[in-house]
């Protein structure tokens, strides 16, 4: 692996998976070897020795991922934060074989796009929450953030609990933002967290209307995420253009 990327966000639902699935679309068309993963998911169906996470399947479509027990290696049934799950379920949150499994499966590939459980601070287990995750896994990381009304102090707060912990942060996606009829919030928030914080925007992506997660459908995302999301800047110096093969 060369390089890679942790997607987090200032919430659930905020739109990880897709940001994740949009930025391996992309560099798929650039000819990288991309690789996914979401090393820890709750709320998963299926047989019990068997869970299927919706997330790491959209992410394996959207990837052509390859090699399946190491794109989602510890998975829960309960819709919850990973430590409550696993205490639930009488399961062990093992990080050493997410850690493990990550390695192997980056080795794989030339760039990695991990997406992460919730936001920063959503607990594993005991004294490890996803920000030591991302730390763990030396990633350098982007916000998915609403742009709407309640989006800086979300925003802000994530940024903060990431540079506290001396986290990498690329920068920010704002999601599902309106292309007619925006709020005023949704047009002046993007510039106040840029200026408040000096993180970068890397852009914004609008409502695709003919994407369907659950039958696995990008629609337009691929064509949205290239025009919308500043997809060099993503990949920086660490996978610059001449290692693209396309
Ligand atoms: N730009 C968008 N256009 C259309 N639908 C979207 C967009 N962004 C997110 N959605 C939809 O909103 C829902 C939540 O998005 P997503 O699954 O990406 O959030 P998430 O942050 O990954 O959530 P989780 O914390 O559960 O992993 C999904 O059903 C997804 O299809
Ligand atoms: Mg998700």
């Amino acid at each position: 692996m060369k390089a890679g990327i942790f997607i987090t966000g200032t919430d659930t639902e905020v739109g990880k998976t897709i940001v994740s699935a949009g930025l391996a679309l992309c560099l798929r068309d650039r000819g990288i070897k991309v690789g996914i993963m979401k090393p820890i998911a709750t709320g998963c169906y299926g047989q019990e020795d068997r869970l299927v996470s919706q997330d790491a399947a959209f992410l394996m479509e959207a990837a052509e991922g390859q090699f399946p027990p190491l794109h989602s290696p510890s998975r829960f049934r309960n819709p919850l934060s990973p430590n409550v799950a696993a205490m639930l379920e009488k399961k062990e949150i093992n990080v050493d074989h997410i850690l493990k499994s990550y390695r192997e499966l980056g080795s794989h590939y030339d760039y990695m796009i991990v997406e992460g459980i919730g936001g920063l601070m959503v607990p594993i287990k005991k004294d490890y929450y996803v920000a030591n995750l991302i730390r763990d896994m030396k990633l350098p990381l982007i916000v998915v953030s609403s742009a709407g009304l309640g989006a800086i102090n979300h925003t802000l707060l994530t940024l903060d609990a990431a540079t506290v912990r001396g986290l990498e942060i690329k920068g920010i996606i704002f999601n599902r933002v309106s292309v007619a009829n925006y709020s005023l919030a949704e047009l002046t928030n993007p510039k106040v967290v840029h200026d408040l914080s000096g993180v970068p925007i890397l852009g914004s992506l609008p409502e695709i209307d003919d994407l369907q997660t659950e039958s696995c459908k990008f629609g337009k995302l691929k064509e949205v995420f290239r025009e919308r999301i500043q997809v060099d800047k993503i990949l920086g110096e660490a996978f610059p253009r001449s290692l693209h093969k396309a």
